[in-house]
């Protein structure tokens, strides 16, 4: 009845080669924690744990030291003197997250110490210390120092109270409300568990769509439950408040920012969750985007409702999370320029602690976008990226999509606005304009499924939300590599190609449902599958038809200075770059401009022929994926293996799917044949 799905990339396998095995067990005598705070106690546990499964011992509980090799772990205060001495060049360069591995050598006798300023810094090394067993990696001579880049790094549940998931594909939310306060789901310990082992210290529990009952005292007792879970995993709660929270469960009658009453219930609302929650993280906000209230009901403006919020949350040290996903009916010509023309005019206005939550593209969760104009556009505000790991628009948990490398090339894309060189990354993590408080949100794929995401291999894409908020510098293919590795085997014959299809995935997804910079293209309400044609839904920026624009001349939306002009929100370099269609890159082609049918490519291709053929690419990609998996049994124990395959063979069938249906709808204004090698539709 096992499955190895639950135990994520935490699944310490019993190391098979015998040789590394004892380097390993001979490098390690003995654990040696310091001090015995809670965080201690989840690290000596996790060691523990893993020790024992990678290397077949169990390591005692006590502190005995043998003379060599112990495995020293513990804060700056605990170490003794003569440890903390050597490494006080290492202590200069970590922060308060840190962590320090090191080799070092006691009275001649040498030691491993594993140390920090904090103790979450301890249990972060810890699992650092870990994943180098999981790789395979010696453990020889250690120096190693590192720091998070970024400081608010969180996952965003869009959990409902009856627990149905907002865009959720992979069962019920894990958040059992009805059980809470006092039933602690294991779940809950081992959620805790994977997101500090990634460095994740923050979970917003519900839906930026939000229901005011989470703010009333009976559920604030439920989510002190699940925060005292958390804390000695260094993870902080936050929630979605309603901004019409003031009426709903607060008996006023208005929620106007300016009110003395509502402002005053926001203060109570802050000291009340305090008193429950010292170490609440705050507020997260959508406001006046699809429907939900905000300042703007009021003829405020979000910096007024961001501030209004922010000034309850200061004294207590908590932060708003006010997010920029904004579009109105009220403006139809293109949706994509509506944040930046909400938040720019006021940058520089936001009080210290709001971070704006800002989508890393300017629609919504494409298979891809160009970056979000509003990245490096406002350097006085501390910009939070929203990157969005839960499949909406991507087919759900059924396709298997490696995202790191769709946030990698938002993150490495440059912005020149300070020059060259200025890359997004750089905006995100405050290096840019010396922004001190810095964030990255990733609206989580989680639920009460088995395996958590519906699907293995989408666990890479919670992963490795992880590791690039910790460093936004890190490349995909390194993420891909160790993930491969502590989930499922170090042999090079499995990871190797599975590396290899997981990082063409994503150009895969894009080739089979929008090549060449199409977007919003997906059949409504859902978002699963082809619609194109779509085009009878009362907002017309739901309609797919409004994004594509195809037509007997050509196809896509012309966004230069003789369309909607959203080219104008980019810096000089930038917009020339996108409004020239020869320097525009083809990735983005039909995001920027409307294309003549016959325009020849860079490949000497026409526009009908190109799209044709990047559309067999896509599915010919995921037959390349079902095949090199099929080879992959010997590596894999059975369940996952024949779970992945199963639904590999969807991924095919639907790439098919939607390479047939866009071709044939297109082909009516194209009217033009299909190109030789692209599969006639059946
Ligand atoms: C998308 C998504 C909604 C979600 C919204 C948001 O539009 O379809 O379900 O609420 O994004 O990010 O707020």
């Amino acid at each position: 009845f096992a499955n190895d799905g639950y135990k994520l990339w935490l699944q310490y396998n019993y190391i098979k080669n015998e040789t590394l095995r004892n380097t390993y067990k001979l490098q390690i005598k003995n654990l040696n924690p310091l001090g015995d705070s809670e965080t201690i106690k989840v690290a000596l546990n996790e060691l523990q744990l893993g020790l024992n499964g990678m290397l077949g011992e169990a390591y005692a509980t006590n502190s005995i030291t043998t003379k060599e090799y112990n495995l020293i772990f513990g804060s700056k205060t605990h170490l003794a003197q003569d440890i903390s001495i050597q490494l006080a060049n290492e202590f200069n360069q970590i922060n308060d997250e840190g962590f320090i591995i090191k080799s070092i050598f006691l009275k001649g006798k040498k030691q491993i110490v594993i140390t920090a300023k904090t103790d979450i810094g301890v249990l972060y090394g810890v699992y650092h210390f870990l994943k180098l067993l999981q790789t395979n990696t010696s453990i020889e001579k250690l120096t190693i120092v590192e720091s998070p880049k970024i400081k608010v790094r969180t996952l965003n549940h869009w959990d409902n109270l009856d627990r149905t998931v907002e865009r959720g594909y992979s069962g019920a939310s894990i958040w059992d409300w009805h059980r809470l306060p006092d039933y602690i789901d294991q779940r809950y310990i081992d959620y805790a568990r994977a997101n500090a082992s990634i460095g994740i210290n923050g979970t917003v529990l519900n839906n930026v769509n939000a229901n005011a009952l989470i703010l009333t005292p009976p559920y604030l007792e439920k989510v002190k439950a699940l925060s005292e879970v958390f804390r000695p995993y260094g993870i902080k709660v936050y929630l979605t408040a309603r901004f019409s929270a003031p009426i709903e469960i607060g008996g006023l009658k208005t929620a106007d920012p300016y009110d003395a009453d509502v402002i005053k219930w926001w203060q109570d609302k802050a000291a009340e969750i305090y008193n429950l929650i010292p170490d609440f993280g705050g507020l997260l906000v959508k406001a006046n985007s699809e429907g939900q209230p905000g300042p703007q009901n009021y003829d405020r403006n979000h910096v007024d409702g961001a501030n209004m919020l922010a000034s309850a949350l200061e004294s207590f040290g908590g932060i708003v999370m006010w997010r920029a996903f904004v579009y109105s009916e009220h403006d139809t010509t293109d949706r994509a320029k509506q944040a930046y023309s909400e938040f720019v005019p006021y940058d520089g206005q936001f009080k210290d602690n709001v971070l704006v939550q800002v989508k890393n593209g300017a629609i919504d969760f494409q298979p891809r976008e160009p970056f979000h104009p509003m990245f490096g556009a406002m350097p006085k505000t501390p910009l939070m990226m929203e990157f969005q790991i839960t499949q909406e628009y991507l087919g759900f948990s059924t396709h298997s999509i490696f995202l790191p490398k769709l946030y990698e090339e938002t993150l490495k894309t440059d912005t020149y606005r300070k020059g060259k060189g200025s890359i997004v990354a750089k905006d995100i993590d405050g290096s840019l304009n010396d922004k001190t408080l810095t964030g990255m949100a990733g609206v989580s794929n989680i639920g009460s499924d088995i395996n958590w995401t519906g699907n293995v291999m989408l666990q890479a894409n919670w992963y490795g939300f992880g590791r690039l908020a910790w460093n936004p510098y890190l490349s995909s293919e390194d993420i891909a590599d160790e993930w491969l590795r502590m989930t499922f085997s170090n042999e090079e014959n499995f990871v190797k190609p599975i590396k290899q299809i997981m990082l063409a995935s994503r150009e895969a997804v894009v080739n089979y449902m929008t090549p060449f910079g199409l977007h919003h293209i997906m059949d409504t309400g859902h978002h699963y599958g082809p619609g194109p044609w779509v085009s009878n839904l009362s907002r017309p920026e739901w309609n797919p038809v409004y994004y594509h624009k195809a037509d007997k001349q050509g196809i896509g939306f012309n966004r230069t200075a003789t369309g909607s002009h959203a080219t104008e929100q980019y810096a000089p370099e930038v917009a020339n770059m996108f409004n020239n269609i020869e320097t525009c890159p083809e990735k983005d082609l039909l995001w920027f401009h409307h294309v003549p049918w016959d325009y020849k490519l860079k490949d000497g291709n026409t526009l009908w022929d190109g799209m044709a053929l990047k559309y067999q690419e896509g599915v010919n990609q995921v037959e390349t994926m079902v095949k090199t998996w099929n080879t992959m049994k010997p590596y894999v124990d059975a369940q996952r293996f024949r779970e992945i395959q199963t639904l590999l063979n969807i991924q095919y069938k639907e790439a098919t799917w939607w390479r047939d249906a866009c071709l044939l709808y297109f082909q009516q204004f194209s009217e033009k044949p299909l190109p030789k090698g692209v599969e006639k539709p059946t």
